[in-house]
């Protein structure tokens, strides 16, 4: 296995409701190591650029409205398989059929306000990191 990198946001509905650190810490806890982090407020064009591939979908408007409503905590976890590795920890997209112990079962509230977005291939981390992160501001240790 190779050491990746996966892109994660804590999610408005996560943030307004005080859960940035819980959720951070399932990934640190499982030996993922925070290499980049910051918090920002999505606008339109930031939402239009991370979520390009669902522009066209219906649920686009009310995705839009939804990740632009408060800050959101831009995060680069890096280890073993991490991409795979992230997505287990947070579970399905649907907090309804999340298993047990998984991010959006303990933090989701449903398909849409789902606490946390991670990569879903090494490709879309690469890409997703350079809208969040310089080079530079990715740490080593
Ligand atoms: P993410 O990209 O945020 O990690 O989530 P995902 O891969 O599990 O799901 P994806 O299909 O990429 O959808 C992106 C986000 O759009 C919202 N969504 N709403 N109302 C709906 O039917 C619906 N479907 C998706 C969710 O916030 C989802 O995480
Ligand atoms: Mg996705």
């Amino acid at each position: 296995m190779a050491i990746e990198r996966s892109l994660i946001l804590v999610k408005p509905d996560a943030v307004v409701k005080g859960n940035i650190t819980a959720i951070l810490n399932r990934f640190e806890s499982q030996g993922l190591k925070l290499v980049a982090c910051r918090m920002l407020k999505m606008d339109e064009k930031l939402a239009r650029i991370h979520y390009e591939a669902h522009v066209d979908k219906p649920f686009f408007p009310g995705l839009l409205t939804y990740i632009t409503s408060a800050p959101i905590v831009a995060a680069i976890f890096e280890g073993e398989d991490a991409v795979a590795r992230c997505r287990a920890i947070m579970g399905p997209t649907n907090p309804a059929n999340a298993p047990e112990g998984t991010i959006r079962k303990d933090f989701g509230e449903n398909i849409e306000r789902n606490a946390v977005h991670g990569s879903d291939s090494v490709e879309s981390a690469k890409r997703e990191i350079s809208i969040y992160f310089t080079p530079d501001v990715i740490q080593e240790y």
